[in-house]
């Protein structure tokens, strides 16, 4: 069930327009609105305007990439300097230097990074380089573990229950029409948070297993996070079984200065990263201990894992992204933690006051409100979950918020550098006035 949009007459021209053009008038997937999208006209700061002239708080930025919100002044001040002194070129830039720098003094894993144009592609290309590094070729990945858009690490994102399998070993499900069974072979499917079952599956198949690749935070609907019990198991037993572990930071990089991993103690062995980074441009890094990165060394000859690309380290994306991570000094992520404390505190209370069944989870910049009754803490949990109402009571929820002012992703909330106080205030409100409304759902 997708939100439902209030009377938008410029964004359905717009979308007329889009239909003739666009298969089903959308490019993105995830922006599938009823019974059109809202089209965007401009952003300031935390507030995003409509084409109709509506205004709400944006909390979504852009799928959490935006951590400075729209228009900080030292971003586009760095866009107009990057912008008049160069572009793209094929020679290498200072930027780049820059940010891989700031990168490796951040975080824990990073010693090395090399730079790509997305998180798709950062996670396509260490797949490339454990392969490498290990001689294996398989990989291991949870069950509904979100990693981009490759179609190998894209297996059991969304499977139907009558495909799951056994709940232990569970089935690699395609999530593509078309996926050749040959790229389903490759991928051992995790129960996540069964640490028996899981490492029973990763020593099962430690001869040909190259990687386990895992979000350490897991922020997107329902907030599966993996507990540390997990994450420390998996740590130990791919040490002990010689496979790489990734940890998939493209989201979760946004938690601490250091990351996931800096913030619950476990380092991986290469790290993919994203979104944040780039400071709203689009960018993608692969990080790692040296001896993991060494892969791509050509200091003996030809690297083992080949990697180049058009707009690889491009200087827009370097500089604007290392701008924007230099303002997020470790003050700047403890104010958006204590925001995003004091949003995730008092939504709780709401809810409780009104009686609707859940809880509220988040971590540092990120919250939901979790409309289920029972906690819910794999993937398995959460797919039923959606079938017994909970997509719907998201959707009812999205769109009594966004009659509030405000604009969620799938009613959850991503804070941003641009918000204080006193948005909060305004949000909680809107909280309350949409909640009321869905008490009678419950
Ligand atoms: C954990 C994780 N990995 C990879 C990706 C893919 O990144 P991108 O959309 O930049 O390709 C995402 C995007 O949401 C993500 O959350």
């Amino acid at each position: 069930m997708q939100p439902v949009i209030p009377n938008a007459p410029k964004s359905a021209a717009l979308f007329e327009r889009s239909r003739q053009v666009m298969p089903s008038g959308y490019t993105r997937q995830m922006t599938v609105q009823k019974p059109h999208p809202l089209y965007a006209h401009h952003a300031e700061g935390c507030w995003i305007t409509d084409v109709e002239g509506g205004r709400r708080v944006d909390y979504t930025n852009n799928f959490t990439a935006l951590i400075h919100g729209h228009g900080r002044r030292e971003i586009l001040e760095a866009i107009t300097q990057q912008s008049g002194n160069l572009i793209s070129s094929i020679m290498p830039t200072e930027p780049e230097v820059q940010l891989a720098e700031l990168l490796c003094e951040r975080i824990p894993s990073c010693e090395e990074v090399r730079f790509m144009n997305s998180g798709t592609e950062a996670v396509m290309i260490a797949v490339k380089a454990a392969r490498a590094f290990t001689g294996k070729s398989k990989i291991a990945k949870v069950e509904g573990g979100y990693h981009g858009q490759f179609d190998l690490t894209e297996t059991s994102f969304q499977p139907s229950p009558e495909l799951w399998g056994d709940p232990k070993a569970p089935n690699a499900v395609s999530n593509q029409v078309g996926t050749p069974q040959s790229v389903l072979d490759e991928v051992v499917v995790l129960p996540l948070n069964d640490i028996e079952s899981s490492r029973a599956l990763l020593r099962r198949h430690a001869d040909e297993l190259s990687l386990v690749i895992i979000d350490p935070l897991r922020m997107q609907m329902g907030l599966v996070e993996p507990e540390l019990d997990y994450l420390t198991m998996l740590r130990e037993e791919t040490e002990r079984l010689g496979i790489v572990l990734i940890f998939d930071e493209v989201m979760s990089l946004r938690s601490s200065y250091s990351g996931t991993q800096g913030l619950k103690g476990i380092t991986p062995d290469l790290t993919t990263m994203g979104k944040i980074i780039g400071g709203g441009f689009p960018i993608g890094a692969l990080g790692g201990k040296r001896e993991f990165m060494s892969v791509f060394s050509i200091d003996e000859g030809d690297p083992k894992v080949k990697h180049s690309g058009t707009f690889t380290a491009n200087p827009m994306s370097m500089h604007i992204g290392h701008v924007a991570m230099e303002l997020m000094t470790p003050a700047a992520f403890d104010e958006l933690d204590r925001l995003g404390q004091r949003l995730r505190g008092e939504l709780e209370e709401i809810r409780a006051h009104f009686g609707i069944p859940g809880y509220v989870e988040g971590v540092g910049s990120v919250g939901a409100l979790i409309m289920s009754e029972n906690h819910i803490g794999n993937y398995r949990e959460l797919a039923l979950a959606a079938r017994n109402g909970l997509l719907e009571r998201i959707a009812v929820f999205q769109s009594l918020l966004m009659e509030e002012g405000l604009s969620t992703m799938r009613g959850g909330f991503i804070l941003s550098t641009a918000m204080d106080d006193e948005v909060i205030d305004f949000t909680l409100q809107g909280v309350r006035n949409a909640l009321a409304k869905m008490k009678s759902m419950f």
